[in-house]
């Protein structure tokens, strides 16, 4: 099978690169993190409801890749939430990259979620802009030209299937190409925490174990990986795996 793209070494400096020098300027401290991601005792609750997760204490060591099952509605999608900051514990601790988010400030929060690439459930393609559009975005906006972005993101995009697709308006892919073009989106930038939701729930196994051998080869180039997934089948043997029950984070593998 080819290599993946993206993954081949280049001779200009990762995005990535640039954007730990000035997280490393914000965060007083260019060591590298020990770990990608640590709640301690975190609890989250929706509004006045029930708590859905309790008293969870999980760490990412930078550069691991793990896998988060658990039943439908267990929280594995809200635990991915807390972690790329679209929702604050109730309780608890969360640091990202060793930084403690509830002391760090906006510029340090900023700097901190742009080091995190996401793969939501909803895919959250953006309506108006083709599937090159949407996936080139991240290097757009971390200021890189086009001239040098537009291979790479058409080798990308070819990779998973989608060189066909490249002038389409989401609206009008299938379930699975939408899921392909989002990991694609998540993937680009070369982020140094990937978090996958469910990123193969919409492609068929051929196309689900290509997407998570790309996931895999990000990892080894260094990208920390959490993939939430309820199927048992698509997580390897040996992976480090977490399961999430009754609001309960247990490391099972
Ligand atoms: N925005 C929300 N407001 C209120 N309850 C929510 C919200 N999102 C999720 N929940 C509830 O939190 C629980 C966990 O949901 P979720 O994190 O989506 O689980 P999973 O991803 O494991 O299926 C479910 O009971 C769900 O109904
Ligand atoms: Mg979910």
């Amino acid at each position: 099978m080819s290599s993946v793209p993206i993954l081949k070494p280049k001779s200009r400096p990762a995005p990535h690169q640039d954007r730990s020098r000035s997280f490393a300027a914000l965060s007083g401290s260019s060591a590298p993190a020990v770990f990608a991601a640590k709640l301690e005792n975190v609890s989250l609750r929706y509004g006045r409801g029930e708590e859905i997760l309790r008293d969870v204490n999980f760490a990412l060591p930078a550069g691991s890749m793990s896998f988060l099952t658990g039943p439908s509605g267990a929280g594995k999608s809200s635990l991915m939430r807390l972690m790329y900051m679209a929702l604050a514990p109730s309780r608890g601790l969360i640091s990202l990259f060793d930084q403690d988010l509830a002391v760090a400030a906006p510029p340090l929060q900023r700097a901190i979620r742009r080091r995190i690439g996401v793969v939501l459930q909803d895919f959250s393609l953006i309506e108006h802009l083709s599937v090159f559009e949407n996936v080139a975005l991240p290097l757009r906006v971390s200021g890189t030209a086009r001239s040098v972005y537009t291979p790479d993101v058409i080798e990308l995009l070819d990779w998973v299937g989608l060189g066909h697709r490249l002038h389409a308006r989401p609206a009008t892919l299938s379930g699975g190409e939408k899921q392909r073009a989002a990991i694609a989106r998540a993937v680009i930038a070369k982020p140094d925490l990937l978090l996958a939701d469910e990123p193969t729930g919409n492609v068929d196994p051929a196309m689900g174990a290509r997407l998570i051998r790309l996931l895999t080869e990000m990892n080894r180039m260094g990208t920390t990986v959490l993939i939430a997934t309820h199927d048992h089948d698509l997580i390897p043997g040996g992976a480090r795996t977490f399961s999430l029950k009754s609001g309960h984070v247990e490391q099972i593998g």
